[in-house]
């Protein structure tokens, strides 16, 4: 049931949460069974009150009663705006139609995309680079963040009460029990790992570079306040840790994940044979099977992908070239995997030939990961080939 959860959180500070189990697909792509959660801030500072970010356009009416129950939207003087992406300015002009005075705080990257969408029509501050101000007597801080997202995303870092308000950076899938986050919630860490990896996986060496900056700056960070899943309350070093080594893919254990397609069996035996030389080498191995009986949500893998020291690809030939599938999938690894410097080999079948071997190779080469093998045989593995594969990501992950 999509439902609201208006709560203090500081003094003078409310997180109003819209939590929506109705998305399926989130920007119409990533299966979320778990939900997700858009999260606006409202500020209450002493000269009038400042909201930070809104929630997407369908819940926009659900936001005015949120806000009806705790001020008259009228008194909102300037509204924050942190990432233009409709999840969380799709409200937006429901509250500017009340709120009509207030100011838009944005930067020029920003404002372009909300006058287009939106037809924005008021007053406008603009901030680019970092920029201190004493707002209604709160002191914020804005942090241009480019491409933590979109081109104009930013981070606005509340002095008083030392909340960095991140938007989508810090952010999860899933709707938390509470509004803060559980370090020892191993379900919630996995979910944001499958939101940065999903959502921002394209953009993972800009993630890094914001978190840099956020160092450099020396902010006195006591809470991270994203706009989806939980706050971070406390001791920020342990998010900070967690989204670096998720952004940089830093492997968890010495271990491999594999994904393969097998429609007749040739793929799965392969498969089968490299899972037991790895596991004989004592690798861990997870693997991940597209069959004529299961299609499992490739999010997953992606996960686990992240997280090995090495990966394993396995397709038969269709119609030429790669299984549908497997090009799929190779097309999320191109996009979300850019950069990733993780060893990589990968297995192809034919019956009577073949130009997936090239295909595959190619798209993993322009990802960046560091190609060990592509290996290819009629029908049945030649004898040799699982254990050189094998010996192949021992030796590439020590
Ligand atoms: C629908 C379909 C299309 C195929 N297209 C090709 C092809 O274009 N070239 C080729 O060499 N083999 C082709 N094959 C043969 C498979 O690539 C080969 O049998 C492979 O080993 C099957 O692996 P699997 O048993 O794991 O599904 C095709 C097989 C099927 C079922
Ligand atoms: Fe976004
Ligand atoms: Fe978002």
């Amino acid at each position: 049931m999509v439902k609201y959860l208006v709560k203090d959180i500081d003094e003078g500070v409310k997180l109003l949460r819209l939590d929506d189990d109705r998305t399926r697909f989130f920007e119409a792509a990533w299966h979320i069974p778990e939900g997700i959660t858009y999260n606006a801030y409202l500020i209450d500072a002493p000269g009038g009150q400042i909201l930070v970010d809104t929630w997407k356009a369908t819940y926009s009416d659900l936001l005015m009663e949120a806000l009806g129950e705790v001020t008259r939207p009228g008194r909102i003087k300037y509204v924050i705006v942190n990432h233009a992406e409709p999840d969380h300015t799709g409200s937006l002009p429901a509250v500017l139609g009340e709120a009509r005075e207030a100011k838009v705080i944005v930067n020029a990257a920003g404002e372009k995309v909300l006058r287009a969408k939106y037809r924005l029509r008021n007053e406008v501050v603009h901030v680019e680079g970092t920029r201190s101000m004493d707002l209604l007597g709160e002191e914020m801080t804005f942090i241009h963040v480019p491409w933590v997202h979109w081109p104009e995303t930013m981070f606005t870092y509340q002095g008083r009460t030392g909340t960095l308000y991140t938007c989508d950076v810090f952010g999860s899938f899933s709707i938390p029990p509470g509004h803060s986050v559980d370090p020892g919630d191993a379900r919630y860490l996995r979910s944001a790992e499958k939101y940065l990896i999903t959502v921002m996986g394209y953009y993972r060496k800009h993630v890094l570079s914001a978190i840099e900056r956020i160092d450099s700056l020396g902010l006195r960070i006591s809470r991270i306040a994203p706009s989806h899943g939980g706050v971070w309350e406390g001791d920020v070093r342990e998010p900070l840790r967690l989204y670096r080594a998720w952004a940089g893919a830093e492997p968890r254990s010495r271990s491999v994940s594999m994904a393969y397609v097998s429609m007749y069996g040739s793929i799965e035996a392969a498969a089968s044979r490299i899972f037991n030389e790895l596991s004989s080498r004592g690798i861990g191995v997870s693997a991940t099977a597209i069959t004529d009986s299961e299609y499992p949500d490739l999010e997953e893998f992606l996960v686990d992908a992240n997280d090995a020291s090495a990966i394993v690809l396995a397709t038969p030939t269709y119609d030429t070239g790669v299984h549908p599938r497997m090009k799929f999938l190779l097309e999320l690894m191109r996009e979300k995997f850019r950069g990733v410097e993780k060893p990589v080999a990968a297995i192809v079948s034919y019956g009577w030939g073949s130009n997936a071997a090239r295909y595959v190779e190619t798209v993993l080469r322009e990802t960046g990961m560091k190609v060990l093998a592509v290996e290819t045989f009629r029908e049945s593995l030649e004898e040799g080939q699982a254990s050189r594969v094998a010996d192949l990501i021992a030796g590439a992950i020590g």
